[in-house]
């Protein structure tokens, strides 16, 4: 199953709520960081932990002269950092800098899609994507259309509403239709998370409560107990989420909340 996140302007919490996902999925993940304008795991919540020779440019350099899609999604692990205390999950990392994100061009963004698509089958992992911002016509556009499951991240506001509105009108056009694209509702606002996606005019796949706590050590690296962090609400509604994901891929079933 390859499943992206991504947003409009406006910060909703697409790297902090993949990151939620990712140690909580119920099978062998890797997390892809695919945000042009620089990711924000390493940096974040791999903070120290992550060194040259892994992520999307040493991967891209690797499989240069490569064209098998299987050789280049398992060289996809081979350039992911393992995560000790969640040994299902590999990380790959992104961009250290927007320069860089635009130094891929629209082939290198094809082979990492074929190469994404192909690691159910050939690595026998799932795939989570963080696309970043939809906010221009460059990017990893090759990706979003290979993905099974597209989730808009939106917070309940006016403000993230309009930015989600402007994404669709990019996601329509470059998709052809909305058909795999579901809303994400992150934190608390004026509105519920069903009128967000009505609004949106898209199905709820579902929320993640407002907990600036354990959301600072998705996003930011803060230390936090491990105790603590799994009887989160953050953790208990991405493990939720995620379980029902996984669970809706296998049987080929609606992820609505
Ligand atoms: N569920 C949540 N509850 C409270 N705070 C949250 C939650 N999710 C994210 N945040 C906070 O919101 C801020 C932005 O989060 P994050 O970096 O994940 O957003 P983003 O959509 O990936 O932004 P960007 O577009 O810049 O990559 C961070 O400070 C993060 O800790
Ligand atoms: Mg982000």
């Amino acid at each position: 199953m390859l499943t992206v996140l991504t947003s409009g302007k406006a910060a909703p919490g697409v790297t902090t709520t993949a990151c939620a996902l990712a140690t909580t999925w119920p099978r062998a993940l890797l997390l892809a960081d695919c945000d042009l304008a620089g990711g924000d795991v390493a940096p974040g919540l791999m903070a120290g932990r992550v060194g040259a020779e892994t992520g999307l440019l040493s991967w891209s350099a690797a499989v240069r002269h490569e064209t098998g899609p299987a050789a280049a999604a398992s060289a996809l692990l081979s350039h992911a950092v393992q995560i000790p205390e969640h040994p299902m999950l590999g990380l790959l990392p992104g961009f250290g800098t927007a320069a860089q994100g635009a130094s891929f061009t629209a082939a290198t963004w094809e082979r990492l899609s074929t190469a994404l698509a192909a690691a159910p089958r050939s690595l026998g992992r799932d795939v989570l994507v963080d696309t970043g911002r939809l906010v221009g016509d460059r990017g990893c556009w090759p990706v979003v259309r290979a993905a099974d499951l597209v989730l808009l991240v939106v917070r309940p506001s006016v403000r993230s509403v309009h930015a989600a509105h402007d994404a669709l009108r990019r996601l329509r056009t470059e998709l052809g239709d909305l058909g795999t694209v579901s809303a994400l509702v992150v934190g608390a606002g004026p509105y519920s998370a069903d009128e967000v996606a009505g609004t949106l005019g898209i199905p709820l796949a579902g929320r993640m409560p407002a907990d600036g706590v354990s959301a600072s050590v998705f996003s930011d690296g803060v230390a936090a107990s491990g105790r603590g962090m799994r009887r989160s609400p953050l953790v208990r509604s991405a493990g939720e989420m995620a379980r029902r994901l996984a669970a809706a891929d296998r049987s080929r079933t609606s992820v609505s909340a």
